[in-house]
């Protein structure tokens, strides 16, 4: 297994299960499958609707022995309609309580973006609270009294670009130890890769393998895939390996964290197995070469008439 570590010496598997999408009725299985494939390492949301089946199935995991507390790495996102600070520390409590667990290895703000409690999906401009009136550099202050109090070992954010992070930085007491963003070759976002690791903050990759699964009120018609990519299969015939291990094998080679979301037991082991994958310097550049600035999750669900927040503010 290949781990991260943060400043303080304690360690993230690099490879972990996403949860985002995953159905309820499903996930169950696949955190049981996971675990038993030898993840370590499950990421969570609040918004994404399965953290209590999820604790199902954690509880079953350690009660039956399969494996123990400490050598799992669990991972929860603080959504934006919890920034208030005290709202904040109830939905780590719910979160907890959902999941079943004591504490967080990890706890995330979701987006640097406040939404009213009683936000609903599709998002309008009334919905939102403004950067003004809310920053996030309050909600940060109550992420940190949340690792005072051990109940998250550790803090960071989740689609922070730079010039959101210098923000938080230049007002935090605690350092944001993960960002996690969407990062694989058609996103590359080697300058956010290199802040990062210049502020020794770990980074996690989300939607590794283009998250074809969202729905398509989500989606641009003519977006691109990575898994049918032909310099991305070309590589994967190459070393006899999938696109997807390809994908995995690439990021963990950079050196972040890396999510894949699968709900198939195959599937699961299949992306674990990227871990065993060595791509040669020429393989990298050839994927290097793919970067085109390509977000599948581009935000503009954040940005009705009427928001407070732009695109330019999200991606920097
Ligand atoms: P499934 O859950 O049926 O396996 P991302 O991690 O980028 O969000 O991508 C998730 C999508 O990729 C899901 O549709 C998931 O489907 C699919 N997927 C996961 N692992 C693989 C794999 N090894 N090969 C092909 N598709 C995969």
């Amino acid at each position: 297994m290949k781990y991260l570590q943060f400043t303080d010496g304690t360690k993230i598997p690099q490879l972990g299960l996403g949860t985002w999408k995953s159905a309820p009725g499903e996930v169950y299985q696949a955190v049981i499958d996971a675990v038993n494939a030898g993840y370590r390492h499950i990421d969570c949301a609040a918004i994404y609707g399965n953290e209590s089946e999820i604790g199902e199935a954690l509880t079953h995991l350690l009660k039956s022995g399969s494996v123990k507390r400490e050598d799992l790495f669990i991972t929860s996102k603080l959504w934006n309609n919890a920034h208030q600070p005290d709202a904040a520390h109830l939905a780590l409590k719910k979160t907890l309580s959902d999941l079943q667990l004591d504490y967080l290895d990890l706890y995330l703000i979701h987006w640097p973006i406040s939404i009213k409690v009683d936000a609903g999906f599709p998002f309008t401009g009334s919905d939102f609270i403004s950067p003004e009136e809310l920053p996030f550099t309050v909600t940060w202050k109550a992420m940190e009294s949340m690792k005072k109090s051990g109940l998250a070992r550790h803090i960071g954010v989740s689609n922070f670009s730079i010039p959101n992070l210098n923000k938080l930085i230049r007002s935090a007491e605690l350092m944001p130890e993960m960002n996690q963003v969407e990062m694989h070759p058609f996103l590359a976002q080697k300058e956010l890769f290199h802040f990062c690791s210049d502020h020794d903050i770990l980074v996690t990759a989300y939607s590794p393998l283009g998250s074809s699964d969202r729905s398509s009120g989500m989606k641009a018609d003519d977006e691109p895939s990575l898994l049918q990519n032909e310099v991305i299969q070309g590589i994967a015939g190459d070393l006899d390996c999938s696109p997807a291990q390809v994908l995995l094998a690439w990021a963990l080679q950079r050196g972040t964290a890396v999510i894949p979301k699968s709900t198939n037991k195959g599937r699961i082991a299949e992306n674990f197995r990227a871990q065993d994958i060595s791509l040669s310097s020429d393989q990298m550049k050839k994927l290097e070469a793919l970067d085109g600035t390509y977000r599948f999750v581009n935000g503009k669900f954040w940005t009705p008439q009427g928001s407070p927040y732009t695109l330019e503010y999200l991606w920097g």
